[in-house]
């Protein structure tokens, strides 16, 4: 039985690879790259590498001169080899920021200097703390034709001290963010490795049409929220071709929080999240749990996941109203988890008492298909709302298999409609055959 299972995971493995291999398909096209003919670098702004400097000077000014000289074309920021240490700095529209190889930007370890920003609109508070939130240590506000690429350099948060502040609840405010971009457009993302992140990675919030490709986002298992990239209240985002390994969630589509965020509206919607591989002790691809602008059309494809909490969560929680509909998940395999899928409406806090506990969310239209797994210890979990079940549930060729002997029932499901169509081993009466499964493919 073991080795059936050790030929059958390689062949899936062996099977993913070839498939992608083979598969040119991608989004990235949704932002051209932008070639710039004026280049600039760090150094003429009188920065140094030695990783002791402190370089805010430079960045700030080098980026200023990008800001008010406009060049036609944009301008390019070089970093070449070495260590830059600064503070944070904000982008500006026309640029791009390139890191050389064994360029690493990385951020002071002085959090008491450190500047405030006022919350988000859609969460009414910091996501941690109430009042105000540090300003990620990358900014880019109202900008738009952004690229920060180059040969795989580093750009490091050294978050251990904030996740220290955390652990000690010495925190005053909530953690910044590694980079963040607010009402922007036009974003690139590529051949960059972000580590040690204070907190989430990569947060476009308000954007649309922002592509993050290449990358690989590092951070270790056990530091707190330090999720990878988290597309928040945007559209036309491209997540591919990445590794990201973790303390929270490798990717998390989000639109705003309780009140706030049914306030504020603006869902998240056209997502692709494709050929992504990593590990994290919480979720792999999420949806939520902060959702109430509406989370809708997104596509999660090959996936590859190992030592994961849950593989694909789909959360939200009573309170947060809004919608996720039209998700599709395939093409995933996972080894080793402690849950295969999870869709659940008890997930997360809320920002104040404030909340209206009416305000249900909706979850409607959501397929996985072709999804393997060996050593799942549970493979399904589908917990709807009690008056509002999530509807239009569709399972298809899922194969999430557990550790001999396990107790844990795999599959369990309640206030939940739908279909389900080779998905073994399956005990979830909620869920009809195949006639119905058929006719759900299609949202
Ligand atoms: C960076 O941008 C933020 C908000 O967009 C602003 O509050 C802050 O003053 C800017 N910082 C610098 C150094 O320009
Ligand atoms: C940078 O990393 C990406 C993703 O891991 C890889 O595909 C690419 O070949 C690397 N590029 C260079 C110049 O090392
Ligand atoms: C559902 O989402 C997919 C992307 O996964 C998109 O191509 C499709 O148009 C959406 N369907 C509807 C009805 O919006």
């Amino acid at each position: 039985m073991g080795s059936l299972w050790l030929s059958l995971s390689l062949l899936i493995y062996l099977s993913y690879f070839s498939l992608s291999a083979a598969d040119p398909v991608t989004c990235s096209g949704i932002v051209p790259m932008r070639y710039r003919n004026d280049k600039i670098s760090i150094a003429d702004f009188g920065g140094v590498g030695d990783g002791v400097t402190l370089n805010t000077k430079a960045f700030r000014e080098a980026i200023y001169r990008i800001q008010h000289l406009k060049r036609r074309g944009g301008t390019l920021l070089y970093i070449p080899p070495g260590v830059y240490l600064t503070e944070s700095f904000n982008l500006t529209s026309q640029m791009t920021l390139y890191l050389a190889k064994g360029a690493v930007i990385r951020a002071t370890q002085d959090t008491r200097n450190w500047p405030l920003i006022a919350p988000l609109p859609s969460y009414g508070r910091g996501r941690e703390l109430p009042g105000g939130r540090y300003i990620s240590f990358i900014h880019g506000d109202g900008v738009h034709d952004v690229v920060i690429t180059g040969e795989n350099g580093t750009i490091d948060g050294q978050g251990d001290v904030w996740w220290n502040m955390w652990r000690q609840r010495t925190l005053q405010y909530t953690r910044p963010n590694l980079i963040e971009f607010m009402n922007s457009k036009n974003i690139i993302i590529s051949n960059v490795i972000f580590q040690n992140s204070p907190f989430w990675n990569i947060h476009p919030v308000y954007c649309s049409n922002v592509v993050v490709r290449y990358v690989t986002i590092l951070a270790p298992s056990d530091s707190p929220n330090t999720d990878g990239v988290d597309p928040d209240s945007s559209s036309n985002v491209c997540i591919e071709d990445s590794y990201i390994s973790t303390g929270d969630d490798l990717v998390a589509v989000k639109s705003g929080w309780d009140e706030y965020g049914i306030a504020y509206g603006r869902p998240s919607s056209d997502i692709t999240i494709r050929r992504i591989r990593g590990s994290s002790p919480f979720s792999g691809i999420a949806v939520g749990s902060e959702t109430s602008g509406g989370v809708e059309n997104v596509l999660v494809e090959h996936i590859n996941l190992h030592n994961m909490g849950v593989g694909i969560h789909i959360k939200t929680n009573i309170g947060r109203g809004g919608f996720i509909r039209n998700i599709t998940v395939s093409d995933v395999y996972m080894e080793k988890a402690r849950k295969g899928i999870k869709i659940a409406g008890d997930v997360g806090g809320h920002p104040d008492e404030k909340y209206n506990p009416n305000a249900l969310p909706v979850v409607k239209g959501i397929t996985f298909k072709d999804i393997w797994g060996v050593q799942v210890l549970q493979a399904g979990l589908i917990l709807g709302v009690k008056n509002s079940p999530f509807t239009g549930i569709c399972l298809s060729n899922i194969n999430l298999h557990g550790v001999m002997g396990s107790r844990t029932p795999p599959w369990k499901c309640s206030d939940v409609s739908g279909a389900a169509h080779l998905v073994s081993p399956l005990q979830c009466s909620e869920l009809r055959g195949a006639q119905e499964a058929a006719s759900c493919t299609n949202y």
